[in-house]
């Protein structure tokens, strides 16, 4: 069992999941019954990912499940892209970045189909980012943590050899990390603004 090192401010988030989940009318109990893997939820995330919001269905996830032995390739990219930005890096650097991305025990890449359209690849990859966060509200209600990120491992060239994917057709646009959240560490939470700054009522 691993850890994520990111914090979650868990009541907050928990107001949001609850309020999403109850809209949900896909989930039912016995999705909390028979999900008692962190495997099961990670599949049962990646199938609620494709109930985002998606302008004329154009259906532009690809999510790759990595495997340990894929995985391990991508960490070894990911040190090696460390060692090139930075020479001396120490071991105790070098150890931290391998035990955050072996520690976590699902590693998806969310890929986005490519197009030739611009508009409809934004919205393509808007649609991406709402299944992603789908997959991320659904994994907080069940107790799991989730990270997207997109550091220099998941854009090289070599992790699209590594995935076996065509960049002409597939972009990788993050990595998308699920653990256990470590309790004992006191949450981080980072701050958002205040609504009123955020939000513009018009006559
Ligand atoms: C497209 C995208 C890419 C991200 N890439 C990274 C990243 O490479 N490294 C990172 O630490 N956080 C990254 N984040 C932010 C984290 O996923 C997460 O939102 C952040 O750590 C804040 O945590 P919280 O949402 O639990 O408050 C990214 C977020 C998005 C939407």
């Amino acid at each position: 069992m691993i850890f994520l090192t990111e914090k979650v401010n868990y009541k907050n988030r928990q107001k949001l999941v609850r309020g999403f989940l109850c809209h949900w009318k896909k989930l039912s109990v016995l999705d909390v019954l028979i999900t008692n893997s962190t495997a099961i939820r990670c599949h049962r995330a990646l199938e609620l990912a494709l109930w985002a919001p998606n302008h004329k269905m154009t259906c532009p996830w690809a999510f790759y499940d990595i495997g340990l032995e894929t995985r391990q390739k991508l960490v070894s990219l990911a040190i090696d892209l460390k060692k090139l930005k930075t020479p001396d890096l120490s071991d105790a650097m070098e150890f931290s970045l391998r035990g955050k991305l072996e520690s976590v025990s699902h590693m998806i890449m969310i890929g986005l189909k490519l197009c030739d359209d611009d508009f409809q690849l934004r919205e393509d990859y808007a649609t991406v980012s709402c299944g992603v966060q789908n997959m991320s509200l659904y994994l907080h209600d069940q107790g799991y943590g989730s990270k997207w990120s997109t550091g220099g491992f998941t854009r090289h060239e070599k992790a699209y050899e590594i995935l076996e994917v065509n960049p002409a057709k597939v972009e990788i646009v993050g990595a998308f990390l699920v653990g256990c959240i470590d309790k004992s560490q006191e949450l981080r939470v980072p701050p958002r603004p205040d609504s009123q700054e955020t939000i513009h009522c018009l006559p």
